[in-house]
């Protein structure tokens, strides 16, 4: 049944034009219900969620910032897990890294400097994730310092700029060679978050925007087909590895956030040939998108796709398609209605049945889906 919770009305009574807001309504309860379930992982002391590894925890924390931007009831949550992990997260940090040198500061007059260095793990690609959750912080609560942390962050990037492949991008983490797409995708789209938000260094942030989007598409990462593969080999070939569906998605947001700090003709083109291709690839006949380790990812397989559909709803936003729309909302509904268990949890597997594992990644994972129908319900 398609609208449960509003069954009573009859589908006579309900007239077209309050369809949409039923829909809006009902993607937000929905949404709101599961944040409420996610927040049972939440993990005062660590300042992530138990059951989800270190990254994971910044796309915990980014989606928590995205539906807090659709709905603000859920603000009073979204500001209690910023400000907690804000003080408490680095100490569920993995392996706190070398690779930041100084301590970055954009404003000495702060009373709380920020110490970025406390966010890296030696994962380039983790401390992107980090920067990104921060900016999603940032933009609902407008508190300073949180952008000023994935300022820190970024800088850090920066300094790992240039591998073998022609010169430019950056590798996975400071003690490897492989230059893989996530870590450049990233960069990318950490670089253009900010050049929307730091005035004062916007061109800055343009500039290693483009940089990284220039090297980015004269190396081999995109596939004859358009998806974009895992990454390089050592002489910089594509190396044909799994299409993970987040490396189809942080691209779409890099690019959506860099055409509105510098519009460029072929920025969302570009990014509608990546979503266009991706969905082929790995949305099934209901639209409903998989994972090609299903039903058996590793942890970290389990968090890609809410990452591809969050970024593919600001694609959505930016450069409206139908398609893009039906994947999102068939994402959702399917979710809710087939991989979902009594404790309202979510699995890996969007179409369903629900398997195991059940865990905090799963379930945000499919929240991104969640939190994106919300966003376009009634679009
Ligand atoms: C920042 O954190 C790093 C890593 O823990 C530490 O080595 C450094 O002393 C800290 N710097 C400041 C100014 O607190
Ligand atoms: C596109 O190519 C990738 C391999 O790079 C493959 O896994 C995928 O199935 C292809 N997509 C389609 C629609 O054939």
């Amino acid at each position: 049944m398609l609208f449960p919770r509003h069954g009573l009305l009859g589908p006579s009574v309900v007239s077209l034009l309050l369809i949409g807001s039923v829909v809006a309504d009902d993607a937000r309860t929905r949404a709101r219900d599961a944040l409420h379930t996610l927040q049972g992982w939440y993990n005062p002391q660590s300042g992530i969620w138990d059951t989800c590894g270190w990254w994971d925890g910044a796309s915990c924390m980014n989606t928590v910032a995205d539906l807090a931007a659709l709905d603000p009831s859920v603000m009073e949550t979204a500001r209690y897990v910023f400000s907690n992990t804000f003080n408490v997260g680095p100490v569920s940090n993995p392996h706190p890294g070398p690779e930041h040198k100084t301590v970055y500061t954009r404003d000495n007059q702060l009373s709380t400097p920020v110490n970025a260095s406390l966010w890296l793990d030696q994962a380039y690609d983790d401390d992107g994730w980090w920067a990104l959750a921060w900016i999603a912080a940032y933009d609902v609560t407008k508190e300073g310092t949180y952008l000023e942390l994935a300022e820190g962050i970024f800088e850090s990037l920066v300094n790992a700029w240039g591998t073998n492949c022609g010169g430019g991008g950056l590798p996975w983490n400071p003690t490897s060679r492989y230059v893989n797409s996530i870590t450049n995708e990233l960069f990318l789209s950490v670089a253009a978050h900010l050049a929307n938000r730091v005035p004062d260094r916007k061109q800055y942030y343009v500039n290693w925007a483009r940089k990284e989007w220039d090297w980015f598409t004269a190396q081999a990462f995109i596939g004859e087909n358009g998806t974009i593969n895992d990454g390089l080999l050592d002489n910089c070939q594509n190396n044909g590895a799994t299409v993970w569906s987040y490396n189809q998605g942080v691209v779409l947001g890099g690019l959506v956030e860099l055409n509105k700090a510098a519009p460029n003709d072929a920025y969302l083109p570009s990014a509608n040939k990546i979503a266009k291709a991706a969905i082929e690839t790995l949305a099934d006949a209901n639209n409903v998108i998989h994972e090609f380790c299903e039903p058996q990812c590793l942890p970290d397989g389990t968090q890609f796709k809410g990452i591809f559909i969050r970024n593919l709803r600001m694609l959505q936003e930016a450069s409206p398609h139908d398609l893009y729309r039906k994947v999102i909302s068939s994402c959702a509904n399917s979710i809710w209605n087939n991989d979902r268990n009594e404790k309202g949890q979510f699995g890996i597997n969007w179409a369903g049945p629900i398997v195991a594992v059940v865990d905090a990644s799963t379930h945000s994972s499919a929240l991104d889906a969640l939190v994106a129908a919300v966003a376009v319900s009634g679009t």
